[in-house]
């Protein structure tokens, strides 16, 4: 990796100014992929399979990347197929680590997901973002923390766990983790280690088809003592997150990773009259029912995306003409030259899209 001033220099406008329209980055990923000074990429250093659905990546990210704040996302890109497919990821690890450690579940009919665990090796390079997402540790750290997940909603919450724990947390903090089953159990050795060095914490994990149950009141009570006064950090599926909201008595802040109910405001949606023109690409369709990312994908294309419900804004597009609605706020914009979200947006009349 080059020195601290010579990473400036290759990063200075200059450089990529002499160097001509493809920027630095193009001439040192030939020498080696991960070697770029403006594009964050990692190099994957371990796999592992921990359950039969998931795949935990140990990523070293090269200088590009500014470190993320615990419960944030990035965005990683791989090649399939000589398409470039970009997902987004939770880090598992504390925002302090050294390397990045991404645990993935494989969805049955999943892209990215199954590749990443049935074919990434040791050695790859892939791409990422830089962090975002506002689902982070509440800065001051509150007295009494739950940090509750569902699934691979674990991860982002682990984060928080590994992060607390480094920094010398002194407040109470309980974890609970729902699965299925107990074979889809994420981390509990690890977290039960954490646990087993830091004073006042309480680890439950729950297997709710094995008769363990659902979260309530009840429930998380007798899992991590009294409730009240404590924030709850929750990750999972909408299900769990609307069931904890229900009675939670304190401060809680939430993240899913489900496409959640976008498809019930599609549902209501009647499609406007009018077209779409797709400029880069010469296409123009007419306009039916869906987002305009799926609009994009009836017509052939293939826009990039990442969480395909307003997150990540990978699919951000720019519009160049025309009005859209905003599915998540109803709001309609007609400003030209705006950039817009693909997945969470229905034309209003005619619209062109500089894709
Ligand atoms: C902020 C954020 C953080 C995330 N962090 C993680 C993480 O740490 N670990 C992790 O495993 N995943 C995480 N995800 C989910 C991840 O981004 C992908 O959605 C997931 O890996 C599936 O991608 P795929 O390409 O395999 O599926 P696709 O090929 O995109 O979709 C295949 C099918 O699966 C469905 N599907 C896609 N995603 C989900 C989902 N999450 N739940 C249920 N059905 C789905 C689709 O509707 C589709 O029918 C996160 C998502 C967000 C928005
Ligand atoms: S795909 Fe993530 S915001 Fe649209």
């Amino acid at each position: 990796m080059p020195s601290f001033p010579a990473r400036r220099l290759l990063r200075s406008s200059l450089i990529d100014a002499l160097v001509g329209p493809h920027g630095i980055d193009s001439y040192l990923e030939l020498i080696r992929p991960a070697l770029t000074v403006h594009d964050a990429r990692a190099s994957v250093q371990a796999v592992r399979r921990q359950t039969t659905r998931s795949v935990t990546l140990t990523l070293r990210p090269n200088a590009a990347f500014q470190g993320f704040r615990a419960g944030q996302f990035v965005r990683v890109g791989v090649e399939i197929d000589g398409v470039r497919r970009t997902r987004t990821y939770s880090p598992a690890c504390s925002e302090r680590a050294e390397f990045l450690e991404l645990t993935v579940t494989a969805h049955p009919d999943g892209l990215v997901s199954r590749w990443l665990r049935e074919r990434l090796a040791p050695g790859a390079i892939v791409h990422l973002s830089q962090a975002s997402g506002s689902f982070a540790l509440p800065d001051p750290r509150p007295e009494r923390l739950a940090l509750i997940s569902g699934g691979s909603g674990i991860t982002p919450v682990l984060s928080m766990l590994r992060t607390l724990c480094e920094e010398g947390f002194d407040g109470e903090l309980a974890f609970v983790h729902y699965a299925q089953t107990r074979a889809d159990w994420l981390y509990r050795l690890e977290v039960e280690a954490v646990a087993a060095r830091h004073r006042g914490i309480r680890v439950a994990y729950v297997a709710t088809r094995e008769g363990d149950g659902h979260a309530s009141p009840e429930s998380l009570r007798q899992l991590i003592g009294d409730l009240d006064g404590a924030t709850a950090m929750v990750c999972g599926p909408p299900s769990l997150i609307d069931g904890v909201s229900a009675f939670w008595p304190g401060g809680l802040r939430s993240e899913t990773f489900t496409p959640p109910s976008l498809k019930l405001a599609l549902a209501g949606e009647r499609p406007t009259a009018g077209t779409i023109r797709f400029q880069r690409s010469g296409l123009t369709a007419a306009i039916a029912s869906g987002s305009l990312l799926e609009q994009a994908e009836i017509a052939g294309l293939s826009p990039e995306f990442g969480c395909r419900m307003g997150i990540c804004h990978t699919c951000t597009c720019r519009k160049t003409a025309g009005a859209v609605r905003d599915l998540r706020t109803g709001e309609v914009s007609d400003e030209e030259d705006e950039d817009i979200q693909l997945c969470v947006s229905v034309p209003v009349g005619d619209v062109a899209l500089e894709i």
